[in-house]
């Protein structure tokens, strides 16, 4: 059943092409996204307010690339909320808003309760789930299943990255009945968003070799940063979370403008360093990071786009990802990364699909 592979953390890493393209291609129609299951009329897009996006873990990790996308294409304020802090606090929810749970399993149970508490309050939600008829998909108003297939391995692969490409066909859809981005805006996105799944199947096919060789220099690793500004910032997240949870090497994301607030006390000799480099508007600020790291003796691994000799030049080791419009970056970036915690894990021999005190689905609060 892993078909071939060695785990199915690495089967689904692969099946991330396939998972991407099932996702959007059935909203793509005659050069438009169309996401009948929304059930939101174009008058509801232009009168939405605000969206909370709430969920767990990796979940919560695409509605941070979320809200970077959303705020910036269709301009609607989005809040990202941990469900487990969400459902406790009494959030404030008025008419106009959209709620959007996003999970995987569709039976976390603080994301259930979160869901619970939006509809108490009359509040529309909107699933963007996994498991076809879970819980989560059950209550929701309206459900946008993300189509990668069974995901078996605890650690999120392709879930991440469908609920990351439906984020994007709302972000898209959105904007262009709100009118945020103008026509050939919108149509040279939808083409870039359509060449991700290739472009992800590129990663796959040119960058294993030279990850599998950084990763046998991060076994011994005991501390770990992942550092970006912007939507990698929110890629940072969730590459910093893979890491921990199947290598347990401590490591934590930071946005890169905050590491003098405190974390850069923790750099010393050899400390790793991830920095993600994808929004070139920021490509300095981050160089700049970069190299107070690099002068404190942290070993830094840069993941940035083609052609970024810059950040090459200031790193230990580069990765570049293929180029995509800058909001779609986290779909490419993030791949390495999952490659990265895959084969740190298989060099210290752990049992990466079952780690320790994880389990699948958190159905207990
Ligand atoms: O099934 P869900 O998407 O609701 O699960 C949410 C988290 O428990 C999940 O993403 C968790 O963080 C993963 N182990 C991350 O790889």
């Amino acid at each position: 059943e892993k078909g071939g592979y060695e785990h199915f953390m690495l089967k689904e890493i692969h099946e991330q092409p396939k998972a991407v393209r099932d996702t959007i291609m059935p909203r793509i129609r005659d050069n438009d996204i169309v996401i009948d299951e929304l059930n939101m009329s174009e008058e509801d897009i232009k009168n939405l307010k605000k969206i909370y996006i709430v969920a767990c873990g990796s979940a919560y990790h695409t509605g941070m690339t979320g809200k970077y996308v959303i705020e910036d294409l269709a301009r609607i304020p989005v809040e990202v909320d941990l469900a487990s802090e969400f459902r406790y606090r009494n959030p404030i929810l008025e008419k106009g808003t959209l709620t959007v749970i996003i999970s995987q399993s569709g039976e976390t149970a603080d994301s259930l309760a979160a869901l619970r508490e939006a509809k108490k309050q009359g509040i529309k939600v909107l699933g963007i789930v996994n498991v076809v008829g879970s819980s989560i998909a059950r209550e929701a108003d309206n459900v946008m299943y993300t189509w990668a297939g069974p995901e078996i391995a605890v650690a999120t692969t392709k879930a991440y990255s469908t609920q990351i490409a439906a984020l994007y066909l709302l972000a898209l859809r959105f904007a262009k009945v709100r009118g945020t981005i103008t026509e050939e805006r919108f149509d040279s996105l939808l083409q870039d968003l359509c060449k991700l799944p290739e472009q992800i199947q590129t990663i796959l096919d040119k960058n294993v070799t030279q990850i599998q060789y950084i990763a046998s220099k991060f076994v011994a690793v005991k501390d770990s940063f992942f550092i970006g500004r912007g939507v990698d910032y929110a890629t940072a997240l969730e590459g910093s979370l893979k890491l921990k949870e199947i290598s347990y090497i401590h490591s934590e994301a930071y946005p890169a403008g905050e590491l003098k607030h405190g974390p850069i006390a923790l750099i010393e000799e050899d400390t790793l360093v991830t920095a993600l480099l994808t929004q070139e508007s920021l490509y300095k600020k981050t160089i700049s990071n970069i190299v107070e790291v690099q002068s404190r003796g942290a070993f830094v691994l840069a993941v940035t786009n083609e052609g970024n000799e810059e950040a090459e030049k200031v790193s230990n080791m580069t990765i570049y990802i293929p180029t995509t419009d800058s909001h779609f970056t986290t779909s490419l970036a993030v791949i390495p990364l999952q490659l990265l915690s895959y084969y740190v894990s298989v060099g210290k021999g752990l049992d990466l699909d079952k780690p320790r005190n994880l389990a699948k689905s958190v159905t207990v609060e």
